[in-house]
């Protein structure tokens, strides 16, 4: 790859847009119908338990019937190509690592997983949640107002990398939209590919436009 040999990536939902999984802030503020905060906080699923363990069954259903996109498959071979790559997600889905990406940091937990909500035991789990475990086991998923995972390891990689790439985010949610703020710091190069600007635009080197499944393979081709 010559130029950069440490590269991290940060992306969001908008990555898997095209795969067919809505992203978060839609026009309507909705989340797949919902409002965010009921099916994605602590007080909502402790106020309503039937209604979110259907919401998250719902969406690990959806996993069956999405596949990759361009976008994830030009990041799996961007991986296979460097010595270092670090692939943060806020993504909950299971679209990277089908396409092939290995070191991959899902700091909002993952739809595949199940956490026991008195031993903290976290589990693969296939299929929905029945009714007698509903406020047994819970999606191991980040909430609202809960810790984000594998802090430590992205600090690493974002302080390290000679290039971070930013895909498919508002950067509206912290700290992963922090995280370009340590990778510039440290003096990698931060380009960030997305529909549209964010707020952050600005402060990267530089913003590509448009589709993630366009944008991000000739994004990548064009670092060969
Ligand atoms: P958002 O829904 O906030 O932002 C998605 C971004 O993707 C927007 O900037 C869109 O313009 C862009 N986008 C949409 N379609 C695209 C496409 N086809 N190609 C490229 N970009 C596209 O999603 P996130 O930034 O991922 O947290 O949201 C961050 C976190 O907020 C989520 O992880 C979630 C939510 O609260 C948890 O659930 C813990």
């Amino acid at each position: 790859m010559g130029k950069y040999q440490n590269i991290c990536v940060l992306t969001g939902a908008g990555i898997s847009a095209e795969s067919g999984i809505k992203t978060f802030r839609d026009a309507n503020g909705l989340w797949e119908n919902h409002d965010i905060m009921e099916v994605a906080s602590p007080e909502g699923y402790a106020d309503k338990p039937a209604l979110v363990q259907r919401f998250y069954n719902a969406r690990r259903m959806q996993l069956k019937e999405v596949e990759p996109n361009p976008a994830h498959y030009a990041l799996a071979k961007l991986e296979s190509m460097v010595s270092e790559f670090a692939l943060v997600t806020q993504n909950v889905d299971d679209l990277h690592e089908r396409a092939g990406c290995k070191n991959i940091f899902h700091m909002h937990g993952e739809l595949r997983k199940i956490r026991h909500t008195k031993t903290g035991e976290v589990k693969y789990f296939e299929g929905e949640v029945s009714k007698e475990d509903y406020l047994l086991w819970r999606p191991d998923i980040v909430w609202f107002g809960e810790n984000v995972k594998y802090m430590e390891e992205i600090q690493i990689a974002a302080s390290k990398c000679d290039l971070f790439l930013c895909i498919g985010t508002s950067n509206q949610v912290y700290p992963a939209a922090g995280f370009v703020q340590i990778a510039k710091e440290s003096g990698a190069r931060c380009i960030e590919l997305n529909m549209e600007s964010t707020a952050l635009s600005a402060y990267y080197d530089e913003s590509h436009l448009g589709p993630a499944s366009a944008v991000v393979p000739d994004f990548i081709k064009s670092l060969l």
